[in-house]
Protein backbone atom coordinates (compact mmCIF):
# COMPACT_ATOMS: atom_id res chain seq x y z
CA UNK A 1 0.00 0.00 0.00
CA UNK A 2 1.66 3.04 -0.87
CA UNK A 3 1.18 5.70 1.44
CA UNK A 4 2.02 9.85 2.20
CA UNK A 5 1.57 10.36 5.85
CA UNK A 6 4.61 10.07 7.70
CA UNK A 7 2.57 9.65 10.99
CA UNK A 8 1.10 6.34 9.93
CA UNK A 9 4.68 5.42 8.73
CA UNK A 10 6.29 6.13 11.77
CA UNK A 11 3.35 3.94 13.87
CA UNK A 12 4.12 1.52 11.29
CA UNK A 13 7.51 1.09 12.22
CA UNK A 14 7.41 1.64 15.81
CA UNK A 15 4.78 -1.57 15.89
CA UNK A 16 7.74 -3.67 14.22
CA UNK A 17 6.76 -3.59 10.74
CA UNK A 18 7.99 -2.84 7.37
CA UNK A 19 7.93 0.38 5.53
CA UNK A 20 9.42 0.94 1.97
CA UNK A 21 10.94 4.84 2.65
CA UNK A 22 12.23 6.99 0.12
CA UNK A 23 15.81 8.17 -0.34
CA UNK A 24 17.70 10.75 -2.81
CA UNK A 25 19.65 7.48 -3.86
CA UNK A 26 17.17 4.70 -3.90
CA UNK A 27 14.31 3.57 -2.38
CA UNK A 28 15.46 1.24 0.65
CA UNK A 29 13.11 -1.00 2.66
CA UNK A 30 12.92 -0.01 6.28
CA UNK A 31 12.62 -1.54 9.89
CA UNK A 32 13.38 -0.35 13.05
CA UNK A 33 16.93 -1.34 14.15
CA UNK A 34 16.03 -1.89 17.99
CA UNK A 35 13.85 -4.41 17.13
CA UNK A 36 15.54 -7.57 15.58
CA UNK A 37 12.22 -9.78 14.94
CA UNK A 38 11.52 -6.50 12.31
CA UNK A 39 14.87 -6.35 11.11
CA UNK A 40 14.86 -10.23 9.78
CA UNK A 41 11.62 -10.14 8.34
CA UNK A 42 13.50 -7.35 6.21
CA UNK A 43 15.97 -10.07 5.05
CA UNK A 44 12.88 -12.72 4.72
CA UNK A 45 11.13 -10.20 2.18
CA UNK A 46 14.26 -9.45 0.37
CA UNK A 47 14.92 -13.40 -0.35
CA UNK A 48 18.75 -11.52 0.95
CA UNK A 49 20.83 -14.17 3.02
CA UNK A 50 21.56 -12.73 6.64
CA UNK A 51 25.37 -13.22 5.71
CA UNK A 52 24.64 -9.78 3.61
CA UNK A 53 25.02 -6.89 6.47
CA UNK A 54 22.27 -3.88 6.31
CA UNK A 55 23.42 0.10 6.34
CA UNK A 56 22.15 2.02 9.56
CA UNK A 57 20.61 5.37 8.65
CA UNK A 58 20.25 8.22 10.86
CA UNK A 59 19.22 11.75 11.03
CA UNK A 60 22.31 13.15 11.45
CA UNK A 61 26.16 12.94 11.91
CA UNK A 62 26.64 12.98 15.90
CA UNK A 63 23.50 10.15 16.00
CA UNK A 64 25.67 8.24 13.01
CA UNK A 65 29.33 8.51 14.40
CA UNK A 66 27.30 7.79 17.72
CA UNK A 67 27.80 3.93 16.66
CA UNK A 68 31.18 3.46 16.06
CA UNK A 69 34.40 3.10 18.06
CA UNK A 70 36.62 5.02 16.33
CA UNK A 71 36.01 7.54 13.32
CA UNK A 72 39.22 7.97 11.03
CA UNK A 73 39.89 12.37 10.22
CA UNK A 74 38.84 11.40 6.96
CA UNK A 75 35.58 9.81 7.72
CA UNK A 76 34.76 12.87 9.37
CA UNK A 77 35.65 15.02 6.65
CA UNK A 78 33.79 13.15 4.25
CA UNK A 79 30.49 13.88 6.51
CA UNK A 80 30.86 17.05 6.21
CA UNK A 81 30.91 17.61 2.73
CA UNK A 82 28.47 14.91 2.15
CA UNK A 83 25.99 13.79 4.49
CA UNK A 84 23.15 14.41 4.58
CA UNK A 85 23.86 12.95 0.90
CA UNK A 86 24.49 9.64 -1.16
CA UNK A 87 27.25 8.26 1.06
CA UNK A 88 27.49 5.37 3.46
CA UNK A 89 30.78 5.00 5.55
CA UNK A 90 32.19 1.49 7.39
CA UNK A 91 33.51 1.74 10.44
CA UNK A 92 34.54 -0.44 13.28
CA UNK A 93 31.32 -0.83 15.59
CA UNK A 94 30.63 -0.43 19.05
CA UNK A 95 29.08 -3.39 20.56
CA UNK A 96 25.39 -2.46 20.94
CA UNK A 97 24.72 -2.78 17.58
CA UNK A 98 22.89 -6.26 16.66
CA UNK A 99 24.99 -9.16 15.22
CA UNK A 100 21.96 -9.40 12.77
CA UNK A 101 22.46 -6.53 11.41
CA UNK A 102 26.02 -6.39 10.64
CA UNK A 103 26.31 -10.00 9.69
CA UNK A 104 28.35 -10.21 12.84
CA UNK A 105 31.10 -8.22 11.51
CA UNK A 106 33.41 -6.13 13.32
CA UNK A 107 32.23 -3.15 11.23
CA UNK A 108 28.81 -1.44 10.46
CA UNK A 109 27.97 0.79 8.03
CA UNK A 110 26.12 4.24 8.49
CA UNK A 111 24.26 6.74 6.46
CA UNK A 112 22.53 9.76 6.81
CA UNK A 113 20.38 10.33 3.87
CA UNK A 114 19.16 14.09 2.12
CA UNK A 115 15.78 13.01 1.88
CA UNK A 116 13.40 15.31 3.28
CA UNK A 117 10.60 12.87 3.71
CA UNK A 118 12.95 10.38 5.28
CA UNK A 119 15.51 12.63 7.10
CA UNK A 120 11.97 14.07 9.32
CA UNK A 121 10.85 10.60 9.85
CA UNK A 122 14.35 9.41 11.43
CA UNK A 123 14.07 12.21 13.83
CA UNK A 124 11.35 9.60 15.42
CA UNK A 125 13.79 6.98 15.56
CA UNK A 126 17.46 8.20 17.42
CA UNK A 127 18.35 4.19 17.10
CA UNK A 128 18.49 4.59 13.28
CA UNK A 129 16.58 2.18 10.46
CA UNK A 130 17.93 -0.49 8.59
CA UNK A 131 16.90 -0.17 5.02
CA UNK A 132 18.88 -2.06 2.01
CA UNK A 133 17.52 -1.12 -1.22
CA UNK A 134 14.11 -2.09 -1.81
CA UNK A 135 14.19 -4.92 -4.63
CA UNK A 136 14.20 -8.78 -3.68
CA UNK A 137 17.58 -10.10 -3.89
CA UNK A 138 19.84 -9.70 -7.26
CA UNK A 139 17.33 -7.40 -8.72
CA UNK A 140 17.42 -4.23 -9.93
CA UNK A 141 16.83 -0.97 -7.22
CA UNK A 142 13.57 0.46 -7.37
CA UNK A 143 13.49 4.40 -7.87
CA UNK A 144 9.58 5.16 -7.22
CA UNK A 145 6.95 4.25 -5.44
CA UNK A 146 4.95 2.52 -7.70
CA UNK A 147 7.97 0.03 -8.80
CA UNK A 148 8.19 -1.15 -5.24
CA UNK A 149 4.82 -1.45 -4.48
CA UNK A 150 5.31 -4.40 -7.86
CA UNK A 151 8.12 -5.70 -6.11
CA UNK A 152 6.76 -6.61 -2.88
CA UNK A 153 3.29 -6.46 -4.20
CA UNK A 154 2.54 -9.87 -2.13
CA UNK A 155 4.70 -9.09 1.20
CA UNK A 156 3.08 -6.57 3.91
CA UNK A 157 5.06 -3.82 2.93
CA UNK A 158 3.67 -0.04 2.96
CA UNK A 159 5.60 2.72 0.64
CA UNK A 160 6.22 6.21 2.14
CA UNK A 161 5.60 7.76 -1.00
CA UNK A 162 8.45 10.54 -1.69
CA UNK A 163 8.27 10.98 -5.45
CA UNK A 164 11.03 9.87 -7.50
CA UNK A 165 14.92 9.19 -6.03
CA UNK A 166 16.46 12.46 -7.84
CA UNK A 167 20.01 10.52 -7.92
CA UNK A 168 18.98 7.16 -9.30
CA UNK A 169 22.22 5.52 -7.79
CA UNK A 170 22.86 4.07 -5.03
CA UNK A 171 25.75 5.41 -2.47
CA UNK A 172 28.96 5.47 -2.64
CA UNK A 173 30.19 2.91 -0.50
CA UNK A 174 34.11 3.90 1.90
CA UNK A 175 36.01 1.87 4.30
CA UNK A 176 39.07 3.28 5.75
CA UNK A 177 42.59 1.66 5.74
CA UNK A 178 43.85 3.57 8.58
CA UNK A 179 43.10 7.13 7.53
CA UNK A 180 42.59 6.07 3.90
CA UNK A 181 39.47 5.90 2.01
CA UNK A 182 38.88 2.71 0.42
CA UNK A 183 36.03 2.78 -2.00
CA UNK A 184 34.07 -0.56 -1.54
CA UNK A 185 31.16 0.40 -3.73
CA UNK A 186 30.57 3.15 -6.78
CA UNK A 187 28.07 5.64 -6.31
CA UNK A 188 26.16 8.58 -6.50
CA UNK A 189 29.73 10.49 -5.31
CA UNK A 190 32.30 10.01 -7.68
CA UNK A 191 36.03 8.82 -6.59
CA UNK A 192 37.33 12.26 -7.74
CA UNK A 193 35.15 13.74 -5.09
CA UNK A 194 36.38 11.78 -2.44
CA UNK A 195 39.92 12.79 -3.63
CA UNK A 196 38.98 16.21 -3.57
CA UNK A 197 37.94 16.69 -0.06
CA UNK A 198 40.22 14.40 1.44
CA UNK A 199 43.18 15.21 -0.12
CA UNK A 200 44.69 11.69 -0.06
CA UNK A 201 45.11 9.04 -2.72
CA UNK A 202 41.51 7.12 -2.32
CA UNK A 203 42.32 2.93 -2.78
CA UNK A 204 39.71 1.25 -4.99
CA UNK A 205 39.46 -2.80 -6.40
CA UNK A 206 41.47 -3.80 -2.91
CA UNK A 207 40.17 -6.81 -1.25
CA UNK A 208 39.16 -6.20 2.50
CA UNK A 209 38.31 -8.66 4.87
CA UNK A 210 34.60 -7.91 4.59
CA UNK A 211 32.85 -9.17 1.22
CA UNK A 212 30.53 -6.64 -0.20
CA UNK A 213 27.55 -8.36 -1.87
CA UNK A 214 26.71 -5.26 -3.90
CA UNK A 215 29.86 -5.86 -5.17
CA UNK A 216 29.04 -9.46 -6.44
CA UNK A 217 29.66 -10.55 -10.30
CA UNK A 218 26.10 -10.18 -11.22
CA UNK A 219 23.56 -8.11 -9.75
CA UNK A 220 20.90 -5.13 -10.59
CA UNK A 221 19.84 -7.04 -13.70
CA UNK A 222 16.68 -6.48 -15.27
CA UNK A 223 14.81 -9.94 -16.93
CA UNK A 224 15.50 -8.54 -20.52
CA UNK A 225 18.67 -9.34 -21.95
CA UNK A 226 21.04 -6.36 -21.24
CA UNK A 227 23.66 -5.32 -23.70
CA UNK A 228 26.18 -2.25 -23.20
CA UNK A 229 27.55 -1.25 -26.11
CA UNK A 230 29.64 1.44 -27.84
CA UNK A 231 28.47 1.38 -31.40
CA UNK A 232 24.61 1.10 -30.38
CA UNK A 233 23.31 1.35 -34.24
CA UNK A 234 25.36 -1.73 -35.28
CA UNK A 235 24.03 -3.41 -32.28
CA UNK A 236 20.24 -2.78 -32.96
CA UNK A 237 20.92 -3.74 -36.33
CA UNK A 238 22.00 -7.09 -35.39
CA UNK A 239 18.93 -7.44 -33.14
CA UNK A 240 16.48 -6.78 -35.63
CA UNK A 241 14.13 -9.17 -34.97
CA UNK A 242 13.82 -8.76 -31.43
CA UNK A 243 12.08 -6.29 -29.34
CA UNK A 244 14.57 -4.20 -27.81
CA UNK A 245 14.97 -0.83 -25.15
CA UNK A 246 17.50 1.48 -26.16
CA UNK A 247 19.15 3.80 -23.56
CA UNK A 248 21.78 6.22 -24.91
CA UNK A 249 22.01 9.34 -26.99
CA UNK A 250 22.08 7.95 -30.87
CA UNK A 251 19.02 9.21 -32.56
CA UNK A 252 19.29 6.87 -35.02
CA UNK A 253 19.99 3.96 -32.83
CA UNK A 254 17.10 5.22 -31.04
CA UNK A 255 15.26 4.70 -34.21
CA UNK A 256 15.61 1.17 -34.66
CA UNK A 257 14.72 0.16 -31.19
CA UNK A 258 11.21 -0.55 -29.55
CA UNK A 259 11.00 1.79 -27.53
CA UNK A 260 14.00 4.50 -26.59
CA UNK A 261 15.01 7.24 -24.18
CA UNK A 262 17.38 9.72 -25.42
CA UNK A 263 19.47 11.94 -22.71
CA UNK A 264 21.27 14.56 -22.79
CA UNK A 265 25.32 13.62 -23.61
CA UNK A 266 26.49 16.57 -21.09
CA UNK A 267 24.28 15.38 -18.25
CA UNK A 268 25.07 12.08 -16.80
CA UNK A 269 23.12 12.58 -14.33
CA UNK A 270 20.15 12.42 -16.06
CA UNK A 271 21.17 9.10 -17.11
CA UNK A 272 21.84 7.72 -13.43
CA UNK A 273 17.85 9.15 -12.59
CA UNK A 274 16.34 7.21 -15.06
CA UNK A 275 18.21 3.78 -15.36
CA UNK A 276 16.61 2.01 -12.83
CA UNK A 277 13.60 3.34 -13.84
CA UNK A 278 13.48 2.07 -17.59
CA UNK A 279 14.38 -1.53 -16.53
CA UNK A 280 11.51 -2.12 -14.78
CA UNK A 281 9.62 -0.27 -17.05
CA UNK A 282 10.95 -2.12 -20.42
CA UNK A 283 10.45 -5.73 -18.41
CA UNK A 284 7.01 -4.67 -17.60
CA UNK A 285 6.97 -4.17 -21.66
CA UNK A 286 8.42 -7.66 -21.70
CA UNK A 287 11.08 -6.32 -23.90
CA UNK A 288 13.35 -9.13 -24.99
CA UNK A 289 16.77 -7.18 -24.88
CA UNK A 290 17.57 -3.60 -23.18
CA UNK A 291 20.64 -2.03 -25.11
CA UNK A 292 22.70 0.16 -23.26
CA UNK A 293 25.15 3.00 -25.26
CA UNK A 294 27.46 3.01 -23.03
CA UNK A 295 29.21 6.55 -21.34
CA UNK A 296 32.43 7.57 -20.91
CA UNK A 297 34.19 6.03 -17.87
CA UNK A 298 34.96 8.65 -15.71
CA UNK A 299 32.61 10.68 -12.46
CA UNK A 300 29.53 9.09 -12.60
CA UNK A 301 30.13 7.10 -15.36
CA UNK A 302 31.93 5.10 -13.74
CA UNK A 303 29.35 4.14 -11.22
CA UNK A 304 27.12 3.87 -14.14
CA UNK A 305 29.28 1.40 -15.82
CA UNK A 306 30.01 -0.14 -12.74
CA UNK A 307 25.90 -1.43 -12.57
CA UNK A 308 25.67 -2.08 -16.48
CA UNK A 309 28.68 -4.57 -16.10
CA UNK A 310 27.58 -6.12 -12.83
CA UNK A 311 23.63 -6.05 -14.68
CA UNK A 312 24.36 -7.43 -17.66
CA UNK A 313 26.32 -10.52 -16.32
CA UNK A 314 25.07 -13.39 -17.47
CA UNK A 315 26.00 -15.93 -14.28
O1 LIG B 1 21.88 4.16 -1.40
C1 LIG B 1 21.92 3.22 -0.62
O2 LIG B 1 22.95 2.88 -0.03
C2 LIG B 1 20.60 2.44 -0.37
C3 LIG B 1 19.64 3.39 0.37
C4 LIG B 1 18.32 2.73 0.67
O3 LIG B 1 20.27 3.88 1.52
N1 LIG B 1 20.84 1.25 0.36
C5 LIG B 1 21.47 0.17 -0.18
O4 LIG B 1 21.51 -0.93 0.67
O5 LIG B 1 21.94 0.16 -1.31
P1 LIG B 1 21.88 -2.40 0.16
O6 LIG B 1 21.68 -3.26 1.34
O7 LIG B 1 21.11 -2.73 -1.06
O8 LIG B 1 23.41 -2.29 -0.16
C6 LIG B 1 24.29 -2.03 0.90
C7 LIG B 1 25.58 -2.73 0.69
C8 LIG B 1 25.45 -4.24 0.67
O9 LIG B 1 26.12 -4.71 -0.48
C9 LIG B 1 26.13 -4.68 1.95
O10 LIG B 1 26.80 -5.90 1.80
C10 LIG B 1 27.11 -3.55 2.20
O11 LIG B 1 26.41 -2.41 1.82
N2 LIG B 1 27.46 -3.45 3.62
C11 LIG B 1 26.64 -3.26 4.68
N3 LIG B 1 27.32 -3.29 5.84
C12 LIG B 1 28.62 -3.48 5.53
C13 LIG B 1 29.82 -3.61 6.28
N4 LIG B 1 29.82 -3.55 7.60
N5 LIG B 1 30.98 -3.79 5.60
C14 LIG B 1 30.98 -3.86 4.27
N6 LIG B 1 29.88 -3.76 3.49
C15 LIG B 1 28.71 -3.58 4.11
MG1 LIG C 1 20.82 -3.43 -2.92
Amino acid sequence: MIITELAQAVNRLRNGLVVAIPTETVYGLAADSSNEIAVKQIFSYKNRPQTNPLILHFHNSEAAFEQARLVPEAAKILATHFWPGPLTLVLPKKTHISDVITAAQDTVALRVPAHPLTRELLLNFPNGLVAPSANKYMQTSTTNATDVAKQFANDDVWILDGGSCSQGLESTIVAFKDNVPVVLRYGAITVQQITEVTKLEVLQNIPMQTVVPGMHKKHYAPKAQLIVTENPVQTLRALADKTVGFIGVNQEAAKLATAAFLYNPLDLQELATNLYRLFHQYDAQNLACIVVEKPENIGLGQTINDRLKRAATSI
